[in-house]
């Protein structure tokens, strides 16, 4: 009883959320909109609303922030919802949610499980492509209700934000992927890049100039991932994390390419690699006490993906997430999304290359 009815009470709550997030936290008319695109880091609300089992949208996921479950992957905010605040915009709104209608601070196309390659996790996720067509029809929103000079400033100040690739490093692992079979790694890398770019062009096509990535964390470390294919041993798979190593190094000569190749484009590059190892091996240093397992789940490192009961199975949940690098097992908590915001907003050139985010909303 108390399960079949929450789904619709959390929905009509979040609407109301969402009503009041409009109205009462609307960002200054002229600052630089947020457009947020890739995977379960990013997915607001999206898969919501679509047929898959890769949702979020059940207790406990919400717990720590919104007090009920939004779709995050999460206890509550994810990056993009605290550069959001940092950039004095209101949430950005899940596409595909049916309040959003304006676009004037951005939306976000994320959408949990997706990945770069259409074939990455096919039929249950919108892929990159998709988002991009989704772009595609926003903009021609945006330049039919507005100005032409209006729409042209709104889509060339505004910063579009990424995450995305792992997904397609660690689909060919869990799933048959003949796509992967027959590709050298090398070759494979080139795919999902290729993809990248050329949603970079369509978005750079309607106008888009300044761009933020993400680099893909070390998956191959992740809870899931030690529990599921490592059997419970405290290793990380060497094949995922080489894939991933080789996808960060040419992600970013691709868009020192771009930004030669493109006019007027200007990039932020966040390793989110190095930043994330770092707070997985020394978590106090961060105010973290738990940098491997996760708060939600079950199983060795609580790595088996059963956070809140899914499927009917058992899970356990820390008491305080705070405390944790890992929501569930591939997920981080909003405390650790806050630290990884905070450096993405205002971390020294070093580490976020060649703009820090504060630096690409004002440029
Ligand atoms: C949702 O997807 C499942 C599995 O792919 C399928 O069995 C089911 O019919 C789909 N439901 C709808 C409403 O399309
Ligand atoms: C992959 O395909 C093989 C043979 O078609 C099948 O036995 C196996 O269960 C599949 N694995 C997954 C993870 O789908
Ligand atoms: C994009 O990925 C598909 C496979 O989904 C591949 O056939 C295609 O060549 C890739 N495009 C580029 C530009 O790399
Ligand atoms: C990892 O790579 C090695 C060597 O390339 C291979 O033998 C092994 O089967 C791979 N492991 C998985 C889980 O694919
Ligand atoms: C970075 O930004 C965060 C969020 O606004 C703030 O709390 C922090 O003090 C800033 N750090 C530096 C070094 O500016």
């Amino acid at each position: 009883m108390a399960t079949s009815c929450f789904p619709s009470s959390s929905f009509l709550v979040y609407f109301i959320f969402s009503l009041l997030s409009i109205h009462s936290c609307k960002g200054h008319p002229n600052n630089a909109a947020l457009f947020i695109f890739g995977d379960s880091l990013f997915d607001a609300g999206n898969n919501n609303y679509i047929n898959t089992s890769f949702k979020a949208n059940f207790v406990p996921y919400g717990q720590s922030f919104f007090k009920f479950p939004t779709g995050r992957f999460s206890d509550g905010r994810l990056i993009p919802d605290f550069i959001a605040k940092y950039a004095n915009l209101p949430l950005i709104l899940p596409y595909l949610h049916p309040m959003n209608k304006d676009y004037v601070h951005g939306v976000n196309f994320a959408s949990a499980g997706a990945g770069a390659l259409a074939e990455t996790h096919e039929g249950l996720v919108i892929d990159l492509k998709t988002q991009l067509s989704y772009f595609n029809k926003v903009t021609k929103v945006v330049e039919g209700t507005r100005h032409p000079a209006e729409a042209k400033a709104l889509l060339s100040k505004a910063v579009y934000f990424f995450s995305i690739g792992s997904n397609d490093y660690i689909a060919p692992f869990t799933t048959n992927s003949t796509l992967f079979q027959s590709h050298s790694p090398q070759q494979y890398v080139q795919l999902v890049i290729g993809n990248l770019t050329t949603v970079i062009k369509g978005i750079h096509k309607n106008g888009g100039r300044k761009f933020a990535f993400l680099g893909v964390g070390d998956i191959g470390c992740v809870p899931l991932v030690k529990a599921v294919l490592l059997q419970g041993k405290d290793e990380c798979s060497e094949n995922i994390t080489q894939l991933v190593t080789l996808h960060n190094k040419h992600v970013y000569k691709a868009l020192q390419h771009l930004e030669k190749e493109l006019e007027g484009f200007v990039y932020s590059y966040a390793d989110l690699y190095t930043s994330a190892n770092q707070i997985s091996k020394n978590p106090s240093k961060y105010g973290l006490k738990e940098g491997k397992a996760a708060c939600c789940g079950s199983g060795p490192f609580r790595g088996y993906f059963s956070c809140g009961g899914r499927d009917g199975q058992e899970y356990e949940l820390c008491s305080n997430p705070n405390e944790y690098l890992f929501y569930d097992s591939a997920h981080l908590t909003q405390k650790a999304s806050q630290l990884v915001a905070e450096w993405v907003w205002n971390g020294s050139s070093d580490s976020i290359k060649p703009y820090n985010l504060k630096a690409l909303f004002n440029v």
